[in-house]
């Protein structure tokens, strides 16, 4: 016999309307396949056309989340509105009123986790949050449970669609702003793009990862850098020099110790993660145990999204009961971070510019491992460089010194170098 499950569904936008068009579709197979029988009880919010369109009966539709709430019936809520609030207010008193809670809401997780989580604890219900991360991608799941006996050490992830679709983009020849209106028109990028190309969206996503997988508060806010200031040259010049470059999540735990990063990287081309295209996520995580796994998937969109929501659900119904242990512990200072460096300056064509740049890195122990400058008959040209480690503090210190130099054009662009084993 089927066991029934009724939710409530909050929002009814992209990945609302996801859910109720599998449901539509897929009830009696997913039925079939677990046992479970998903029954949209009530759907609210603020427009209701959606919901009409996808077949939904008057009866089913409210403008108030609190009829969800109240009812007796409904075991689990679905939220999918997004932001901070009133989607905070909603999880909470839905958790109060021992509603197991299954939400995309990475900005709020990554925020508001501790509080939530502990309101999960207190009253011995559930959040499942898959769809937060990664899309259709279970890597939730993956360190939650599948490595759940592992020390993870490393994750390196491509983690927002919008910005690898323009990196990509770049490679083939489309401007960035050509590349970042198409990811706009394909419905990847956020209502505010700044948060897909600051890396901000990037930086929730593996707040939450890092938080995970090394059992951590993370209280500080993570050291993000966008790809808005990389142009089609240093696509090219990484390519010359081996490398792609992808905005990439870094978290690392070094023997208790925290580092965690968004920011444009050069990864050598023939690493996996360098050949994840467009608006695929993937995330590669070194443990002690498994080595190293790689999860790739579309990231963004209604329907893989809205599946794994439902995957949360039928996980939930049929008894899962996370449980969330964190432990205070501080991030390590992003300025003692070592890295490979790449550098392009645009600077004057003239006698000593090359002294005076290379005198300023070698006062800041700032070894470079290779410099490039092509012949072009202008009054300035980009000079390339790579270095090789050093530390964050000394090469942010070295470019504001080179930035102000008379015959430094532009301000320099830093793009770190990783070379993941
Ligand atoms: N704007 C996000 C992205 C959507 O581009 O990946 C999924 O979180």
């Amino acid at each position: 016999m089927s066991k029934e499950i009724n939710i409530g569904l909050v929002g009814i936008g992209t990945i609302g309307s996801g859910v109720v068009k599998i449901l539509n579709k897929n009830k009696e197979l997913i039925e079939k396949r677990t046992g479970i029988s998903i029954n949209i009880k009530k759907v609210c919010d603020v427009k209701l056309d959606n919901a009409k369109e996808l077949g939904l009966k008057d009866e089913q539709l409210t403008k108030n989340y609190e009829e969800l709430i109240n009812d007796k019936d409904i075991s689990i809520i679905i939220e999918l509105i997004g932001g901070y609030n009133p989607a905070k207010d909603i999880i909470l008193k839905a958790l109060k009123a021992k509603k197991h809670v299954v939400t995309a809401n990475k900005a709020l997780i990554a925020k508001h986790g501790k509080e939530i989580f502990e309101t999960v604890k207190e009253n011995n219900v559930t959040i499942a949050f898959e769809a937060a991360v990664g899309g259709c991608i279970p890597i939730i799941k993956s360190i939650k449970e599948s490595y759940a006996a592992d020390n993870i050490k490393r994750i390196y992830g491509i983690l927002n669609g919008t910005t690898n679709f323009i990196l990509t983009k770049m490679e083939e020849g489309m401007s960035y702003s050509e590349a970042l209106k198409k990811a706009q028109e394909l419905g990847f990028a956020e209502s505010n793009p700044s948060f897909d190309v600051e890396g901000k969206d990037a930086a929730q996503k593996l707040a939450i990862l890092a938080s995970l997988a090394f059992n951590a508060n993370i209280t500080e806010d993570i050291f993000t850098w966008g790809i808005t200031k990389l142009n089609k040259n240093d696509i090219d010049y990484a390519d010359q020099l081996g490398y792609k470059i992808k905005l990439l999540g870094i978290a690392k735990n070094e023997n208790g110790e925290i580092e965690l990063r968004v920011h444009p990287t050069m990864l050598p081309k023939n690493h996996e993660l360098a050949n994840v295209k467009n608006e695929l996520n993937a995330v590669y995580i070194i443990g002690e145990n498994i080595t190293k796994a790689m999860l790739y998937g579309k990231g963004a969109g209604q329907l893989p999204t809205a599946t794994v929501v439902l995957g949360d659900v039928i996980d939930i119904a049929k008894g899962k009961n996370d449980i969330f242990y964190f432990k205070d512990i501080k991030a390590k200072d992003i300025n003692k971070i070592k890295s490979r460096y790449y550098l392009r300056y645009l600077a004057m064509e003239k006698p000593g510019v090359l002294a005076k740049i290379t005198k300023v890195l070698g006062d800041n122990q700032i070894s470079i491992a290779a410099v490039e400058q092509k012949e072009i008959n202008k009054e300035t040209v980009p000079i390339i460089m790579t270095t090789h480690e050093a530390t964050e503090e000394n090469m942010m210190k070295s470019v504001k010194e080179i930035n102000k130099l008379d015959i430094i054009k532009e301000d320099t662009v830093v793009i770190r170098i990783e070379n993941i084993s």
